[in-house]
């Protein structure tokens, strides 16, 4: 090697441990709790591994503990882990962590309206006013139960039409589910039969699929670079605005037949209240728009992904699927719809579903978080504004909160006498000021549709699925379950 040679080398060498040590001293000097050193522009992403965030920050807390910081870009993100940082975040210091984080996939799309991605005095109204509809305020004559009860009928009617023959559930459940939201937003319900919904619906699927992918992961850490690089995650854009299009659409046709005292639907509901408060832009067109977005994208994909993972499990260990037959029979019987009062008196269903929910762990980095202050916790400085992701995946499966946290056991949901026992580590949902407000309806509609399609079928799969088939793929934003087939066999 010549002279000139070593000593650009020797150069370049001292350059970058110069750039690199003051670098670190830069984030060592902020008081954020530790992490693995960040690299300029990049930050941690060599630190994620390719398509696997979710295993990536579950190695890193076994390194830093249970709050540690990891850079996306320049970005630090707080990330906690387990029940007890989770819980005193979002519970006990609920207001200083109750702001919503970046999530740059949907965010350059969405722009802070609607609900979920909105902040301050817009999250507040749009909440409470949300809630308020959700629980049946004012929005016709038929109870959000009963509107699961009339789907369920349809679904149940859907699939005798496949005379047993091994099939995908994916499409029914998208579909199913979708009515439920569909009826409570515009008032009616669309036929399985209808296509053009139908392609519509694959788009929240798509979305859903794009944002957990590889790309869409490193979209979420390097929002900048990745708009410049081609892949799946430049769909996202375009999926969205066909949905907020069908949306704006329906809103339209719903307008045109609206009357201000005869509210029929959550469309309604708002369009009432945006004349009552014409000055508050909380409630204007594009808040609609985002919030009824809002509740199909959270209300469709979660509820219905949750029920496939709850067929595979039940095919999977086929005891407990006689153990839930059994307890339909004897409460419910055969002649009469499962309703809500029921699930007290069904404490074996009332643990597997939760135990499902638990295991299936839809939502494992839950949505981001953010501080709404500079707020000190731990003994570290988190300044306003700082993202925070309270890993709903290391509650479900807290080793201090559950006997078996990595296996399906509803035995984490029952005493030794057999009746429903609460759990800590239950938390699906997420916890505090933030908490899925569609929790009651998800809880409803899991529960009335698992009783009322096991009380007419026995679920049978195509081929016998292993303890790893059943595993949550860990992957990015969502769990999705493996694609599998299976037979719904009659029961009555
Ligand atoms: C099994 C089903 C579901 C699961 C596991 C689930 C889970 C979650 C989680 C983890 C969050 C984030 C909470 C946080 O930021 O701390 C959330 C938020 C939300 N969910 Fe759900 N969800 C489900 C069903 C639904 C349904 C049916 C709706 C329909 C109304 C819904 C509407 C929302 C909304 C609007 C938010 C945003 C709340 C806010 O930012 O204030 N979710 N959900």
């Amino acid at each position: 090697m010549d002279l000139t040679w070593f000593v650009s080398l020797l150069l370049a060498f001292i350059i970058s441990s110069f750039i690199y040590s003051t670098w670190n001293s830069i984030y060592r000097g902020r008081n954020l709790p530790p992490g693995p050193t960040p690299l300029p522009i990049i930050g941690n992403v060599l630190h994620i591994k390719r398509g696997e965030m979710v295993k990536s920050l579950m190695e890193l807390r076994d390194k830093y503990g249970s709050i540690y910081t990891v850079y996306f870009g320049h970005y630090p993100i707080v990330v906690l882990c387990g029940y007890d940082a989770v819980k005193e975040a979002l519970i006990d210091r609920a207001e200083d962590f109750g702001a919503r984080g970046r999530l740059p996939t949907l965010d350059q799309f969405i722009k802070g309206y609607g609900v979920v991605f909105g902040n301050g005095s817009r999250w507040k109204d749009l909440r409470r006013f949300s809630i308020t509809v959700l629980r049946n305020f004012g929005m016709g004559k038929k109870t959000i139960e009963e509107r699961i009860q009339e789907e369920v009928f349809y679904l149940k009617a859907e699939i005798r039409l496949q005379k047993e023959q091994y099939i995908d559930p994916t499409r029914f459940l998208v579909q199913a589910v979708s009515n439920v939201i569909c009826s409570i937003v515009f008032g009616n319900r669309f036929e399985y039969s209808n296509d053009s919904f139908q392609k519509l619906l694959t788009m929240f699927s798509v979305v859903f699929e794009d944002m957990s992918s590889s790309y869409g992961q490193l979209l979420d850490m390097l929002p900048t670079l990745m708009s410049y690089v081609p892949g799946p995650h430049k769909r996202i854009n375009k999926s969205m605005k066909r949905l907020t299009d069908f949306i704006s659409e329906q809103i339209k046709i719903n307008e045109e037949s609206f009357d201000p005292n005869s509210p029929r639907n959550f469309i309604d509901c708002f369009l009432t209240k945006h004349k009552q408060e014409k000055d508050n832009p909380n409630f204007d067109r594009n808040n609609m728009v985002f919030t009824i977005l809002n509740m199909f994208f959270a209300g469709t994909e979660t509820v219905s992904s949750t029920l496939r993972h709850a067929f595979m499990i039940l095919m999977k260990y086929p005891e407990v699927q006689a153990k839930l037959h059994q307890e339909i029979d004897r409460v419910i019987g055969d002649s009469r719809v499962p309703n809500i009062e029921d699930r007290s008196n069904m404490p074996y269903t009332d643990a597997v579903i939760h135990e499902i929910q638990r295991f299936s762990d839809i939502l494992p980095l839950n949505a981001p978080h953010a501080t709404t202050r500079d707020v000190t916790f731990k003994g570290y400085t988190i300044p306003k504004g700082t993202d925070v992701y309270p890993l709903l995946c290391s509650v479900l499966r807290d080793p201090t909160k559950l006997a078996s946290p990595t296996k399906f056991d509803p035995n984490n949901f029952l005493d030794d006498k057999g009746c429903f026992k609460k759990n800590e580590a239950y938390m699906p949902f997420s916890a505090g000021k933030r908490v899925c407000l569609g929790e009651g309806l998800a809880r409803m509609e899991l529960f009335i549709f698992l009783t009322t399609i096991l009380q007419h079928f026995k679920f049978v799969p195509e081929k016998t699925f292993t303890e790893e088939d059943i595993r949550p793929v860990m992957a990015g934003f969502a769990n999705l379950p493996k694609f599998y087939r299976m037979s719904f066999v009659p029961r009555v």
